[in-house]
């Protein structure tokens, strides 16, 4: 049988290029009140407030570049071709800009926007005041605590097909996500978690910097 691999990254993968993590010390839910910048009803209570952090965040994100371990993971995609499914939690592009192409990124995008009636447009600087397609209310396409995460039935679909399913960068704690690893290993697949701390028990483990370790561990599997 085709080896059918499902990778799910998380910011842990993008913090080698200068992108802070949600979580760990200096990372972006230390300095900004999560219950405003990442829930509806914060962008309802203070929305300029909230339409400035994902402002300054798209402008920061498109200063990054993408690091090793991006660019191993879409080296991994031109190998395995349909067989191959990236999902990431991380909004920035950094996965697309490394060549990524089968990539599911569900928790949204940062350099789009979607008004009231779902248009979804790019955005590169500021989010504008109205949608350019029917003039309604617009906010970050980005996916907020108590909203339904995007493609979720094609994500379930494929980490039930796949044989082997890797975890990288995350810490494990935000749901649906954090609970891939055990729909895909009842589904029988090989388990591997690459970061720098073990996030669940029962998993192969590798420890390290994504730039690091992602780089080499795909080497192996070409190898
Ligand atoms: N290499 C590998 N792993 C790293 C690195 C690195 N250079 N730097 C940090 N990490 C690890 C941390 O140890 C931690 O386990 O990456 C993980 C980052 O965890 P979080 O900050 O919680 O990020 P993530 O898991 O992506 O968060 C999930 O939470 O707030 C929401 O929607 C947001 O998508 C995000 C979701």
């Amino acid at each position: 049988m085709n080896q059918k691999i499902v990778i799910l990254t998380g910011a842990g993968i993008s913090a080698e290029s200068g992108i802070p993590t949600f979580r760990d010390s200096g990372g972006l839910w230390e300095n900004e009140p999560v219950n405003i910048v990442a829930t509806p009803e914060g962008f309802e209570a203070e929305p300029k407030r909230v339409i400035t952090f994902y402002d300054n965040l798209r402008k920061s994100v498109q200063k990054c570049e993408p690091n090793a371990a991006h660019r191993a993971i879409a080296k991994l995609e031109e190998k395995f071709g349909d067989d191959f499914l990236l999902i990431t939690q991380n909004v920035d592009d950094l996965h697309q800009r490394a060549g990524s192409k089968r990539v599911i990124p569900m928790h949204g995008e940062l350099l789009k926007v979607r008004c009231f009636n779902d248009h979804v447009i790019p955005c590169k600087e500021n989010q504008p005041e109205k949608c350019p397609q029917c003039g309604a209310k617009m906010r970050p396409h980005i996916v907020w605590f108590g909203e339904v995460p995007l493609e979720m039935e094609r994500i379930q679909e494929a980490l039930m097909q796949c044989n082997l399913f890797a975890y990288i960068g995350t810490s494990g704690v935000v749901y649906p996500a954090a609970g891939f690893r055990q729909i895909a290993k009842r589904a029988g697949a090989r388990v591997v978690c690459l970061n720098l701390e073990r996030v669940a028990n029962g998993d192969e483990f590798i420890q390290g910097k994504a730039g690091d370790i992602v780089p080499k561990w795909v080497d192996s599997l070409n190898g």
